[in-house]
């Protein structure tokens, strides 16, 4: 398994667990730093889910969040992960709205930053949409990690070493 020698944090919104799983095997991996992405208000899990986090896309909807960031000046790379909402039809989304949140309140400046989402299909163009949306970073697109709930934990961990030797290889 790469280490990253760097002061790694992991950043992540996740609803249902799946993104969680990721980022504390990252967590496991590299000794990083968690800090999850909690909006005040989250959103109920229900058949309805889609359609409010749809409504909350078009009306641009930036729920509030719990908590103040962690300071980033210490750390070096900073993975932040969520799942894939809504990229199918509408691929221009796909980040959820707390983790747009997050987005919108912080600067990346100069850090390395490395995307990573987990989805059940059709992840639209998330690294594309990512990156115009974290503002000044040093981007290494990570990874898309599918049917986490059905990936066994050797898979997991293979994933995740695919993931940690990308980020250790990149030159940005
Ligand atoms: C509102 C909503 C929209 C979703 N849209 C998509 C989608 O467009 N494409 C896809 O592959 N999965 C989609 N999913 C499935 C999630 O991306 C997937 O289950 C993810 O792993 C959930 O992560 P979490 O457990 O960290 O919340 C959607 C799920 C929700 C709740």
């Amino acid at each position: 398994m790469p280490k990253l020698s760097k002061k790694t944090l992991v950043v992540y919104y996740s609803k249902s667990g799946n993104t969680r799983r990721v980022a504390l095997k990252i967590r496991e991996k590299t000794g990083a730093d968690c800090y999850e992405v909690e909006p005040i208000d989250d959103y109920q899990r229900s058949w309805k889910l889609y359609w409010i986090a749809v409504k909350h896309f078009i009306t641009r909807k930036r729920p509030k969040l719990r908590g103040s960031p962690p300071n980033f000046e210490a750390y070096d790379v900073i993975f932040v992960g969520c799942p894939i909402w809504a990229a199918f039809p509408f691929r221009a989304w796909t980040i959820p709205p707390p983790l747009l949140s997050f987005l919108y309140q912080n600067r990346f400046q100069n850090k390395k930053v490395v995307p990573f989402a987990t989805y059940d299909g059709y992840a639209g163009r998330f690294f594309e949409i990512f990156e115009k949306k974290a503002k000044d970073a040093r981007i290494i697109n990570g990874l898309i990690f599918k049917n986490v709930p059905r990936v066994s934990e050797k898979i997991l961990e293979e994933q995740t070493a695919a993931l940690l030797k990308k980020v250790a290889e990149a030159n940005v």
